[in-house]
């Protein structure tokens, strides 16, 4: 009998399920996009039920379309948008509060002060991150001050917190499993990421009981067992990763120095440092890029917060385009240097200025400036946003990598990809199966099983579908990009 493997990617935008073969190929997709909550001016919300509906729903059809039965599923992973925070009520399985997403900004304040009171080194020491409202911590932090009862419940032991990953598990489970697996909790600012804890010190100073917060396992485990009636048979769970470091599996990244760029909502390069933490000194994060049998493996992170979500910008929000794809045909038409810049600092900049109170700006227009050239400058901030990270990765002493493997939505522009690789001066790979997020965590879950040996006979499965080579004279890319680093420096709010 041939095994199946369901790959549940809970995105920032969209709720997906993929079925997967044992050979990595796609067999079946259903794909769910769900409510943006934008409250006040740098909130960002999603309802928890929304969620978890719009993932049970998305994996119900995908097994459908498969065509298997649910028992012919033999294990499930789940990928999910990181450092979203939710707390629920331990009996019911209710969240409190609104998941607080990602990108939101409400604990600036906050963050500015404990930076201010000088806790940011010990943070990072401890962490790997900086002291950011883009992590879980002050989220959750927030939530237990301001929902009414919510700290007086907690120190009770009736509420759980988890990143969506662990909410997703709770109800999956029927409450059962209260479990995450270290890449998550890795971006929580609570876990120590070199003892591999929950670290009394930072719960301490985040006020956070320890009771709420879920037991972290090996992105391959046993996470627990879907409740039967859900999915129509108990299937375990045994793959779990952010969606972020399960896009570094899926592309195979697996020997220090490979690096991997995706491009979703916003977009996150990760470079593999292999069994050392790398500290930087450009401010991008250290971070667990995957835990296997306990051995840990590191990462460097560049996370920038709008990629795509310039395109959806430009599309939904200023209704310049109709479709994303449309973009490309007009950047053909507009060439590289059309002299506008579009820095979409929507929500702040992350990695490697990290501004929460930095925001968007066009510049460069004149008479003779159209909606082409808005739409061009669009795409060229992701492809300049990503030469950003190469600098800090080059600054804090990395080698040049020999190519950058690219997936997501944006991937498919290769007017865009052509441009990355001229403006990096590195070639850009695109795989066969770009679903690489979801992707990797079904390895996770195969690996568990014991599908595949080890990480070689994954790796064996990777394809380079297209590769972009750098065409562009030094000279050129250097005065393009230094364009984008006036602007950008014109946006910053001096924090
Ligand atoms: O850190 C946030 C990241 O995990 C979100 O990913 O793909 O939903 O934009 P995505």
């Amino acid at each position: 009998m041939s095994l199946y493997l369901l790959a549940i990617d809970q995105g920032t935008t969209s709720s997906r399920a993929i079925v997967f073969s044992a050979q990595g190929l796609p067999v079946a997709r259903a794909q769910q996009e769900f409510k943006q909550y934008f409250p006040r001016d740098g909130w960002v919300e999603h309802d928890g039920e929304e969620i978890w509906l719009t993932t049970l729903k998305v994996c119900r059809e995908a097994i459908e379309q498969s065509g298997l039965e649910a028992a012919e599923i033999a294990a499930i992973g789940i990928t999910n948008q990181r450092e979203t925070t939710l707390v629920w009520d331990a009996r019911t399985g209710a969240p409190i509060h609104p998941a607080i997403v990602w990108q939101d900004r409400r604990t600036a304040d906050y963050c500015a002060e404990l930076k201010a009171a000088g806790h940011e080194a010990d943070v990072a020491a401890r962490t790997g991150l900086l002291i950011d409202p883009y992590f879980s911590a002050t989220k959750l932090r927030w939530i237990l001050h301001n929902v009414p009862g919510a700290r007086e419940r907690a120190e009770r032991g009736e509420l759980r917190f988890g990143t969506v990953d662990s909410f997703l598990l709770w109800r999956l489970t029927g409450g059962q499993a209260h479990r995450t697996d270290a890449t998550n909790a890795s971006r929580t600012l609570l876990f120590n990421i070199h003892t591999q804890q929950w670290d009394d010190d930072l719960l301490a100073l985040f006020d956070i009981p320890r009771s709420l917060l879920p037991e972290v396992l090996d992105c391959a485990a046993d996470f627990g067992v879907t409740r039967p009636d859900l999915l129509g048979a108990a299937i375990p769970v045994l793959g779990m990763a952010g969606d972020q470091q399960a896009a570094l599996i899926g592309q195979a990244c697996f020997q220090p120095g490979m690096v991997k760029s995706t491009y979703g909502t916003g977009c996150f390069m990760i470079q593999n440092t292999g069994s050392q933490p790398v500290a930087s000194k450009n401010r991008l994060l250290t971070t667990v890029g995957y835990r296997l049998g306990g051995e840990v493996t590191y990462a460097v992170e560049g996370s920038i917060f709008v990629a795509g979500a310039a395109v959806q910008w430009l599309r939904d929000g200023v209704k310049l385009i109709s479709h994303a794809r449309d973009s490309e045909a007009l950047a053909v038409q507009t060439g590289d240097a059309c002299g506008v810049y579009l820095v979409p600092a929507f929500t702040g900049l992350g990695a490697p200025y990290w501004d929460p109170r930095a925001r968007g700006a066009i510049f460069g227009l004149t008479r003779d400036t159209g909606i082409k050239e808005i739409v061009t400058a669009g795409l060229q901030s992701v492809c300049y946003q990503t030469r950003d990270l190469l600098e800090a990765m080059r600054q804090d002493g990395a080698a040049a990598p020999s190519a950058l493997r690219v997936d997501g939505g944006m991937v498919e522009n290769n007017w865009v990809m052509q441009f990355l690789a001229d403006i990096l001066g590195v070639p850009v790979e695109r795989p066969e199966v770009t679903e690489t997020t979801a992707l990797g965590v079904a390895y996770l879950a195969g690996l568990r099983l014991g599908l595949y040996a080890d990480l070689a006979q994954i790796a064996s499965h990777w394809h380079r579908q297209q590769r972009f080579i750098p065409k562009m004279a030094e000279e050129h890319r250097e005065k393009l990009y230094a364009g984008w680093l006036d602007a950008v420096q014109r946006v910053r709010s001096g924090a």
